[in-house]
């Protein structure tokens, strides 16, 4: 691939999808910027680069603060003088319809999940106009196309996400900036865990009996996700603008 001493900013570095994006990079040799809530988060990201002798900065950012969306981008612009691509991995879930959502629940996913995002594409949009290129890869959800049962907002925040991810892809193609997103469905990482471990379940169990849902026999593991987010970073993916790209092992969302 294309992405070898490439710059990339990565957001929710340390969390289940984006250790698979900074192991699948540092072994495609790209210049790392991982972003986390603190250090400590960043640590196993920190240690997989290591591993496979990639460089990775480490940029500590709380997404639900404005200022720290504005900055993140020329923080990670500075150090190299360029930045080549934005992944928009973080994100959270506050689960629960309507009646269960409190104003807070609201207040964190709608700042987290898309005002960032909002913020993090400004500041990257500007950076990239000058440089005359520059890819984005948002992470949407399946469940921001159709919504899954009793997820109110973050179906809502999921499909802002999309939303922004085509106005985007279409607005900035002419200045050689493409914005496309991964609409992933179920995937084996903390923030799925957690859901069955607040509900009572064993994880371990309950994701063996949701992988008998998903037509190719599993749900995806964080790999398989950030394999496709590669391919959006790349040049291989280099006529595509503003696509949502599905990837569920067959499993609609229902
Ligand atoms: N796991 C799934 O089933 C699934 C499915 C579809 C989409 N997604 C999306 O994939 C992305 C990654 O999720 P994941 O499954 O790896 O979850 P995760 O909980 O393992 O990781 C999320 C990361 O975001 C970071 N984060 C949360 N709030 C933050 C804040 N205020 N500032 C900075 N960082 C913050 C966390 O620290 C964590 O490292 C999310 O956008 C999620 O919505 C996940």
């Amino acid at each position: 691939m294309s992405l070898k001493r490439k710059v990339v900013l990565i957001t929710g570095a340390g969390g289940g999808i984006g250790l698979a994006i900074v192991e699948r990079l540092s072994r495609e040799g790209s210049i790392i910027i991982a972003s986390d809530l603190n250090l400590e988060v960043l640590q196993d990201a920190i240690a997989i680069a290591h591993k496979h002798n990639a460089t990775l900065y480490p940029l500590v950012a709380d997404l639900s603060v404005k200022s720290d969306c504005d900055q993140l981008p020329q923080r990670a612009y500075d150090i190299n003088h360029s930045l080549d691509v934005l992944i928009n991995n973080a994100g959270l879930m506050r689960r629960g319809n309507i009646l269960e959502t409190s104003d807070e629940d609201w207040a964190l996913s709608m700042g987290v999940n898309v005002e960032a995002i909002f913020r993090l594409c400004r500041s990257t949009v500007g950076i990239m106009k000058n440089q005359g290129h520059g890819t984005i890869v948002n992470t949407a959800s399946c469940w921001g196309i159709y919504p899954g049962p009793d997820h109110f907002v973050y179906c809502t925040t999921k499909a802002a996400v999309a939303a922004m991810t085509r106005c985007l892809g279409r607005d900035h193609a002419p200045d050689g900036i493409r914005v496309n997103a991964v609409c992933p469905n179920e995937v084996n990482t903390p923030m799925l865990r957690t859901g069955f471990e607040v509900r009572g379940f064993d994880p371990n169990e309950a994701i063996e009996e949701l992988n008998k849902s998903v037509p190719i026999g599993h749900i995806a593991e964080p790999a398989e996700i950030a394999d496709v987010i590669a391919f959006l970073a790349s040049d291989e993916s280099r006529y595509m603008c503003g696509a949502l790209l599905e990837v569920n092992g067959g499993k609609p969302v229902y």
